[in-house]
């Protein structure tokens, strides 16, 4: 009989079913790390930036702790250090003193997200400046299109979001972002970018936008929660993921250079299945809500939030997002400055 400490072994029950040592490659630090087959970096991160005109300053957004409304100088303030930690861009998201119906602060020339390019620019021409194409924050019923008999029209919206996004190009946005969902806007701003000879300029399709609310903190922040009804007939249903595929196609065939998921922590498998489907290259956007509940459990002293943070950003990554938008990329950056 063989003897294992105290306990008796008897030899026929050492002949177990063949078994996988899966443990061996997790033996070590360095083995782990050799292995590791997504990883998370600086690199991969874009941080969406709040700037209010006619602010001087900046204000904490109260529903989430660590996000700013940014007067325009302190914007140039934060981005100079953002580009010091190796943030490689960022979305910028407008508020402006006027709303109206037309949304005509969307695509004014001097709109205040078009003097924030400006002036990033001139700081930073490397710094990838991407701009959220939408007019909800510019007109008073707070919808991404226009409005007319209580219904949120199609095609006359366009117009002024492919306006938009000139307006932004023109001002040297590297990408823009249309965010409003519209059928056909990736076609529309395609046309006017490149009639106005600004074909190098990119577009992220908000491709899979979802109604949700996920986005809770965000309208508060940009001062856009609809006044009246809700975006769910333009917004998808969070039930639907092989609508993903569509609105993906239509994108991809309008002319988007690179998709979006959006929201990220709850849509992985959408994540997953766009990424198996198109070549194109892919981003998540981490939205608002996800950010304000980790911060809020970490606020307690719940949760360990920088293990949190990685793990969810991993998490992006290995649903198959090339990059990622999301509020927690200056304190991830600086943690990583920490760890080196
Ligand atoms: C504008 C827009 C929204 C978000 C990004 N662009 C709000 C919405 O569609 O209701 C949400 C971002 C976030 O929650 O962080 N259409």
């Amino acid at each position: 009989k063989l003897i294992r400490g105290e306990i008796q072994v008897n030899p026929l029950d050492n002949h177990f079913p063949p078994f996988q040592r899966h443990r061996r490659l997790r033996a070590s630090g360095p083995l782990r790390s050799l292995l590791r087959e997504t990883e998370v970096s600086v690199g991969d991160l874009i941080l969406p930036m709040f700037v209010q005109e006619g602010l001087s300053g900046k204000e904490e957004i109260a529903s989430m702790p660590g996000v700013y409304h940014f007067g325009l100088d302190n914007l140039r303030r934060e981005v100079d250090e953002l580009v010091q930690l190796g943030i490689p861009g960022i979305i910028l998201f407008g508020i402006p003193l006027e709303k109206d119906d037309e949304s005509s602060s969307a695509y004014a020339e001097k709109g205040i997200v078009q003097e924030a390019i400006r002036a990033l620019k001139r700081d930073h021409p490397e710094l990838l400046v991407m701009t959220d194409v939408c007019l909800c924050q510019y007109n008073p019923a707070g919808h991404c299109g226009i409005v007319r008999n209580g219904q949120i029209v199609n095609d006359d919206s366009l117009h002024l979001i492919a306006e938009t996004a000139l307006s932004h190009a023109a001002a040297g946005a590297d990408i823009v972002a249309p965010s409003d969902m519209m059928d056909g806007r990736v076609a529309a701003i395609r046309q006017r970018l490149d009639a106005h000879h600004l074909e190098n300029v990119s577009i992220l399709s908000y491709a899979v936008k979802y109604a949700s609310a996920f986005y809770g903190p965000f309208r508060e922040a940009a001062h856009s929660t609809p006044a009246f009804g809700d975006r769910r007939t333009y917004q998808m249903d969070p039930a639907n993921a092989r609508e993903a595929l569509r609105e993906a196609a239509s994108d991809v065939a309008e002319g988007a250079d690179m998709l979006m998921v959006k929201p990220a922590l709850s849509y992985l498998d959408v994540t997953q299945r766009i990424r198996e489907r198109f070549d194109l290259p892919l981003a998540t956007y981490n939205v608002s809500a996800e950010y304000s509940m980790v911060k809020a459990a970490a606020m307690q002293g719940w949760i360990d939030e920088r293990a949190i943070v990685g793990e969810i950003l991993t998490s992006f990554k290995r649903a198959g997002a090339d990059f990622i938008l999301t509020y927690h990329a200056k304190e991830f950056a600086q943690w990583q400055r920490e760890v080196e």
